[in-house]
């Protein structure tokens, strides 16, 4: 299937076109071994291999799944059957192939508990040669905290002025760019505290992409609902997390933005689903973005636990991810649900 992917426009809006999204398949090494942990499974070259092959390997993914974040490990390697390079396999099944570039987190200096993002150094080269790899967008994860005391101004400037300059190099070297500051929905803080955090912080990031001349129309926006924290008192029922998340996203995100993709951030599968599909039950046709889904574990987990690590249940394993792929496509046009579970 060939698509139209001649501007970073096209591709932008390719990635977040309607019934589709990105299945984010990042993991580092160190991440994806704490996901094989929970299966008792060995995290080698050859097993993590094996493993993303059964994903991008599964029969009709594409016509849920728009694009594929890659780990730098993965975009150098190849399909199991007949050795074709993941970048080049993904396109050919008309799916988009994408690379996480920054480098994880490490403490903010001069903050006591809070994170930067690493990875601008040397960044234009790596785009370079990732774009001639065949990777079309690019993902740059920005990590913010909520306790009693933070997220401070500081830690949010700078990881916005980052995500820009991020975002900026993408565009430069002919790659979209995600731009995803994410608000770990980690601690007890309810979903107002949630609101002003999320607001704020997305505020600084558009801010910062405009005052660096990130073109908004080539760039998709992927970042966290608008929750209760995970260990709230009293968590907000699905209708309250999408409205506050569209009221959000209303104040902050222009609508030259083309898509909006959701991180699942710990959410249970069917948690991320419901409220994706409520957001866009209640936007209806008339919406300044597309709302659609990148996510990691809310697509991997049923996959993860059908698969064992064992070879006689990839099929099995292929089917529970197609499973996921297929519900969340119909929760991005509003159609999904709880019965389809
Ligand atoms: P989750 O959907 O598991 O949060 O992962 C998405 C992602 O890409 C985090 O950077």
């Amino acid at each position: 299937m060939s698509l139209n992917l001649n501007t970073l426009e096209a591709v932008a809006q390719a990635m977040t076109q309607p019934g589709k999204g990105i299945l984010a398949a990042d993991e580092s090494t160190g991440t994806i071994g704490k996901r094989f942990d929970q299966i008792n499974t060995e995290c080698t070259f050859e097993i993590r291999n094996a493993y993303r092959d059964l994903l991008f390997n599964t029969d009709g993914m594409e016509n849920y799944i728009s694009g594929v974040i890659m780990y730098d490990e993965t975009l150098h390697q190849s399909s199991l059957s007949e050795s074709v390079p993941y970048p080049e396999f993904l396109a050919e099944k008309g799916v988009i192939p994408g690379i996480k570039v920054d480098m994880g987190v490490q403490n903010l200096p001069g903050s006591e508990s809070e994170k930067i993002t690493h990875g601008l150094d040397g960044l234009d080269d790596r785009l370079k040669e990732y774009r001639k790899l065949g990777a079309r967008f690019a993902k740059w994860r920005a990590v913010i905290n909520i306790t009693d005391n933070n997220p401070s101004g500081y830690c949010i400037g700078t990881n916005a002025h980052t995500l820009a300059r991020y975002a900026s190099l993408c565009q430069s070297n002919d790659i979209v760019p995600i731009v995803e500051p994410e608000i770990l929905m980690d601690g007890t803080h309810d979903i107002d505290d949630s609101f002003v955090v999320t607001e704020e912080v997305l505020h600084t990031v558009f801010f910062e992409l405009y005052s660096q001349g990130v073109e908004y129309e080539q760039m998709v926006l992927k970042p966290n609902m608008v929750l209760s924290g995970y260990n709230a008192s009293d968590r907000a029922g699905v209708d309250e997390v999408a409205d506050a998340t569209l009221q959000c996203f209303f104040r902050t995100v222009p609508a030259a933005v083309p898509g909006i993709a959701f991180l699942s951030g710990g959410q249970s599968d069917e948690d991320a689903t419901a409220h994706l599909n409520q957001m866009n039950r209640v936007l209806g046709e008339n919406k300044p973005w597309n709302l659609s889904f990148s996510y990691g574990r809310a697509l991997q987990q049923p996959a993860l636990k059908a698969w064992q690590g064992q070879i006689e249940n990839v099929s099995a394993a292929q089917e529970a991810f197609l499973k996921r792929a297929k519900l969340n496509s119909l929760a991005s046009k509003g159609e999904y649900s709880k019965d389809m579970e």
